[in-house]
């Protein structure tokens, strides 16, 4: 198969790439990371998540960042939302400032399941069924993500029929896309393959998209494993920021400026500037005081300083 023509890459920094802060981020700088973001040409974009602040923290402002973002037209902005209380209080927003998707979590393993968000993944389908009808009734896409679909750090090895069967209960309760997600970053290329496999016996290929950390080196890789088969929705992360709570010594999501490089190389349009996107990962690693983690936004920011 030849590889896609048109990727479509959502920038999911602002919420997978800030959640994992020790040191509170202030609102301001997180909607100004949006804005550039915008600005750069990304057309999707991860917010923020209406999760418990006392579980994460670092998104307790997240009605003041879907505020302070504004409706940027074009661009298609969503939020996390484990349960019913999360969607209203996502929806609580005037119409002109709700998000356009919300996306359910849930995961391929039992244990990663409980430690995320405290219940078991039979139960986690359940509480998310009412999520979906109810975005679905105030036409609102659903995106589902499942965690741990390469590996998990609690119960290690993770096998495409434990990624199936959890790609099926979201069919069922409704779910308009499918993420496979790589939370603690061990996939490789074969293995992204064959779960990858399983979501697309489900879903279209326009509705299935790869979220890879990068905490082994193999995010890129697997994002090219994926445009083999076709695939031509990823998630990334500006700065290559990131990691999840609660899967302790994962690192961020590949970095939106890798996969950027490696498309242009590859001649697969984006419709995203990559020099853009490395003034916003600038941008935010100054406000976190240290360097970008992304290969290119190094290797570029390093060149136009010796211009
Ligand atoms: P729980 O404690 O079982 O929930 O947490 P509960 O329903 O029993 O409620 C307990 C308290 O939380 C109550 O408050 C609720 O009101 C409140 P209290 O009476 O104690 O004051 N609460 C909420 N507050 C605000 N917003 C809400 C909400 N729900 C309940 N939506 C819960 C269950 C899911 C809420 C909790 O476990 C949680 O918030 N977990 C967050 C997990 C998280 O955000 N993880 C990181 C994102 S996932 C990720 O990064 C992976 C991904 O990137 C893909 C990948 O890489 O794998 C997507
Ligand atoms: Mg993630």
């Amino acid at each position: 198969m030849s590889l896609p023509s048109h990727v479509t890459l959502v920038d999911v920094g602002p919420r997978d790439g800030l959640q994992n802060e020790k040191q509170p981020v202030p609102t301001e700088a997180k909607v100004e990371l949006v804005r550039r973001l915008v600005a750069a040409g990304l057309r999707e974009i991860e917010v923020t998540s209406f999760v418990s602040p006392k579980w994460v923290p670092q998104m307790a402002d997240n009605a003041q960042v879907l505020a302070a973002v504004g409706r940027p037209p074009g661009v298609r902005l969503s939020v996390l939302v484990p349960n019913m209380k999360g969607l209203e209080a996502a929806l609580a927003a005037p119409p002109g400032q709700r998000p356009d998707e919300v996306v359910v979590f849930g995961a391929a393993s039992e244990a990663f399941s409980q430690r995320n968000i405290n219940c078991s993944i039979a139960e986690s389908l359940e509480r998310f069924r009412p999520v979906v009808a109810a975005a679905h009734e105030v036409d609102l896409k659903v995106r589902a993500a499942i965690s741990c679909a390469l590996g998990c750090p609690y119960q290690g090895e993770v096998t495409p029929d434990e990624v199936e069967r959890v790609v099926v209960g979201m069919k069922e309760i409704g779910v308009d896309h499918c993420g496979i997600a790589d939370t603690i970053g061990v996939g490789t290329p074969r293995r992204v393959q064959a779960a990858m496999e399983r979501a697309l016996r489900h879903f279209p290929l326009v509705e299935v998209s790869g979220h890879f950390h990068d905490t082994y080196g193999q995010a890129l890789a697997n994002v090219y494993a994926c445009l083999e088969m076709g695939i031509h929705t990823f998630d990334a992360s500006v700065g290559g920021l990131g990691g999840c709570p609660y899967a302790k010594g994962a690192t961020g999501n590949v970095a939106t400026e890798d996969v950027l490089f490696m498309l242009r190389g590859l001649d697969i349009d984006t419709g995203i500037d990559l020099d853009a996107v490395v003034d916003a990962a600038a941008f935010i690693s100054d406000v976190l005081g240290r360097k970008p983690v992304s290969r290119s936004a190094n290797a570029l920011l390093a060149r136009r300083a010796a211009a």
